[in-house]
């Protein structure tokens, strides 16, 4: 499948596969990927780099505004760096992962980022875009929208297994933690978009994912 010109939004809480999943789908099609997630963590890194209170949105938002971004999109090795540094492995890091709600959750940040997502997607012919908001928010007129679920048992077992030595039991508590947060915020919380095809991965394989997805946008788009 090579669309001449699609956009897929892919949309759930962390550990569904969404990842996994778009990295692939996006190399199936010789198209990009953007990981909104890394830019909200990018912006995070920046943020308790610059020393902001994180109960401080005004502190917040200024230095995201003032961050910036470089934004990978190959699917293969999508790196990213703020300011100048490279920031693939410190946005995985656990201050960061803990901090990334709050700083989410600020509207002057979300709108920033999701006008940076904007037009790196308009820039784009074939483009897999994950995160919260995709479908409702980013891309409202995306070709194919896809919500992917999965237990909290299994989201914590594949984020354990990605961090060696991390114990499943407190990867799950802080998942959930972060679902609580990233559904309960006033600004463009995590939810189902009403016409996101849901699909459940915990039971499934992710070439079984991905097959299904290529399928449904094989159907949808002109190749
Ligand atoms: O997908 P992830 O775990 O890398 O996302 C990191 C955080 O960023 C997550 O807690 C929610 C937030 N996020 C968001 O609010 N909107 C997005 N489009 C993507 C991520």
């Amino acid at each position: 499948v090579r669309p001449e010109k699609c956009v897929v939004a892919v949309d759930g809480p962390s550990g569904s596969g969404k990842s996994t999943v778009s990295r692939r789908l996006a190399a199936a099609i010789d198209g990009v990927y953007l990981d909104t997630g890394a830019m909200y963590r990018a912006v995070t890194w920046a943020v308790l780099q610059g020393g902001a209170d994180l109960g401080d949105p005004d502190a917040i938002a200024k230095i995201a505004l003032e961050t910036e971004l470089s934004i990978g999109t190959d699917p293969s090795a999508p790196h990213f760096a703020a300011n100048g540094t490279n920031v693939d492995a410190a946005i995985r890091g656990t201050e960061v992962t803990q901090a990334v709600s709050a700083v989410a959750a600020v509207p002057a940040v979300r709108k920033h980022l999701v006008a940076l997502q904007q037009a790196i997607i308009a820039g784009q012919p074939r483009i897999i875009v994950e995160g919260r908001d995709i479908a409702s928010v980013v891309a409202p007129s995306a070709d194919l929208k896809v919500y992917l679920t999965a237990s909290s048992a299994a989201r914590a077992q594949r984020r354990s297994a990605e961090d060696a030595g991390s114990d499943v039991a407190a990867t799950e508590a802080s998942l959930l933690r972060r679902d609580k947060l990233d559904s309960s915020r006033a600004a463009d919380p995590l939810k189902q978009a009403s016409d996101a095809i849901e699909v459940d991965t915990s039971d499934i394989g992710i070439d079984e994912v991905v097959a299904y997805l290529l399928n449904l946008l094989n159907s949808k788009v002109k190749s």
